[in-house]
């Protein structure tokens, strides 16, 4: 017989179906036993009557066994209707049993949110973790947002173009993470920190309006809304003033609210719009939480963030940076000027906040050589160098260049404030801990000698390092 799901039995009452899952509970009363039946979609009562064959069998039954069960489904004796689960008016009278496999006591309970499980032992056995109810949710709304976005950004004439994973660097401000080239020794990939390059170079081939859901790859250290692999909604149109990207933008967010969160209130549209400095004075930070009650967890608060400075200066280094990335726009054609005072210099760079969380940043990108250039020598860059590794940009925009701009929500940290989670962990399906491991795979880890040799690559381990 076929398997129908869990949440598919309130329709079928009277006639005989068959269900497989996890037993969530095993309760016996009297001679009779009752499995709470667990599939993806929901839990079902099942009664086992001792006049049946397979009863003996029946009571070995433990949670977290696999199984299929065969019965009538019924409806429940009303004083026995549990309103809190969607399949609680009905019940199945198991009529077979299957086992497909026993499970061992596992070492959490799941039946909890797990925010007081040990997060080391959560992330162990992540596999375990995510028959939790919360972070199965997570990752099918994670699967709603996504399928939204590449939904709307269809219709809106984008069309999604996947790039390379092994690549160039980048400079997007954290480190790289590197891969071996075993067939040019001595040589690194890099893993992307973001599409960049690849996007704007759609752009030269007349792709026009291009989105990828990427993942983006960087050697920082973890935070609550930080991991060294994130997913971002990377986007980048041509012909398109900041203006029109602040409105795909507002159009993408507020018709997904909507429609997938009806439930939750924007606290203002449209979007409310600051300058970088206006931000600083009022707020304190480039990234305001504008909710009227910050304990709503229904309010969402976004608003646009604008003229940032091109430049910010990092005491540590004793260097200037710039604030988004050099392929900015500043908003001044003279090299000598943006060499001169990189401090009055300010960007086309746009940046959306959500209840306090930076959701993108964005900008309309530079496509003038000589600017270009001048954005890199502030940054400590030689010219010779500049059009030597980036060579490929000066020669793709002299073969005409459309004007080009985007942006790039983070994924992980606009599902973090939907789904109410204090950390983007809790919505990516197996993240990395503290320290950038998979406890899980048990990653990173060491690899062969003979490996190693073939890469042409040998390992010294500081003492300090060692005794960890
Ligand atoms: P940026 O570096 O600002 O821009 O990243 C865009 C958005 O991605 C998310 N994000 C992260 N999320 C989780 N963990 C991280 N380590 C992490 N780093 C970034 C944030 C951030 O706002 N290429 C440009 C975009 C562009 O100019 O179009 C870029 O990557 O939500």
């Amino acid at each position: 017989m076929k398997r129908i799901f869990i949440n598919e039995t309130p329709n079928k009452i009277g006639e005989k179906v068959r269900v497989c899952g996890w037993i969530q509970t095993v309760r016996t009363h009297g001679k009779i036993i009752f499995f709470d039946l667990r599939d993806k979609t929901g839990i079902i009562q099942i009664v086992v009557m001792p006049n049946k064959e397979f009863f003996e069998q029946a009571k070995e039954v433990r949670s977290e066994w696999v199984v299929a069960i065969e019965g009538t489904v019924n409806q429940r004796p009303q004083n026995m209707v549990n309103d809190k689960i969607e399949t609680g008016k009905v019940e199945m009278l198991a009529e077979g049993l299957e086992i497909f496999s026993k499970a061992e006591t596992l070492p959490f309970p799941i039946d909890t949110d797990g925010y007081d499980i040990d997060e080391e032992k959560r992330l162990t056995y992540r596999y375990l973790d995510l028959r939790r109810s919360r972070l199965k949710r997570n990752l099918t709304e994670r699967h709603r947002v996504i399928s939204f976005m590449r939904q709307f950004l269809t219709k809106e004439n984008f069309i999604e173009v996947e790039t390379p994973m092994l690549t160039k660097s980048t400079p997007e401000g954290a480190r790289d993470f590197v891969v071996p080239a075993r067939i040019q020794p001595g040589k690194f990939y890099a893993l992307p920190q973001s599409p960049q390059q690849y996007k704007q170079l759609l752009m030269v081939a007349g792709i026009e309006r291009y989105f990828q859901v990427a993942r983006c790859l960087r050697d920082e250290d973890p935070r609550s809304d930080r991991q060294a692999e994130h997913t971002q909604l990377d986007v980048e149109m041509s012909f398109a003033s900041q203006e029109e990207i602040l409105d795909l933008a507002e159009r993408l967010f507020t018709s997904l609210v909507k429609e997938l969160y009806p439930e939750k209130t924007i606290t203002q549209t449209p979007f409310p719009r600051m300058t970088y400095k206006e931000a600083q004075e009022r707020y304190g930070t480039d990234k305001p939480d504008l909710r009227k009650n910050k304990n709503d967890p229904n309010e969402l608060a976004f608003c646009f963030i604008v003229d940032f400075p091109m430049f910010e200066w990092l005491s540590g280094d004793k260097k200037w940076n710039a604030m988004h990335h050099p392929f900015t726009l500043p908003k001044c054609d003279d090299p000598e000027q943006i060499k001169a005072h990189p401090e009055e210099i300010y960007a086309y760079q746009q940046d959306m906040a959500l209840n306090g969380f930076e959701i993108f940043s964005g900008s309309i990108r530079n496509t003038n050589m000589d600017t270009f250039t001048a954005v890199f020598e502030v940054t400590g860059h030689a010219p010779e160098e500049v059009r030597k590794e980036f060579k490929h940009y000066f020669e793709a925009f002299s073969y005409g260049v459309p004007p080009h701009g985007g942006m790039a929500p983070g994924i992980d940290r606009f599902l973090s404030v939907i789904m109410n989670e204090p950390n983007i962990r809790e919505v990516i399906a197996f993240p990395k801990t503290g320290d950038n491991r998979d406890l899980m795979l048990g990653s990173p880890a060491e690899i062969e000698e003979s490996r190693l040799k073939e890469l042409h690559i040998r390992t010294e381990i500081p003492k300090a390092a060692d005794k960890q």
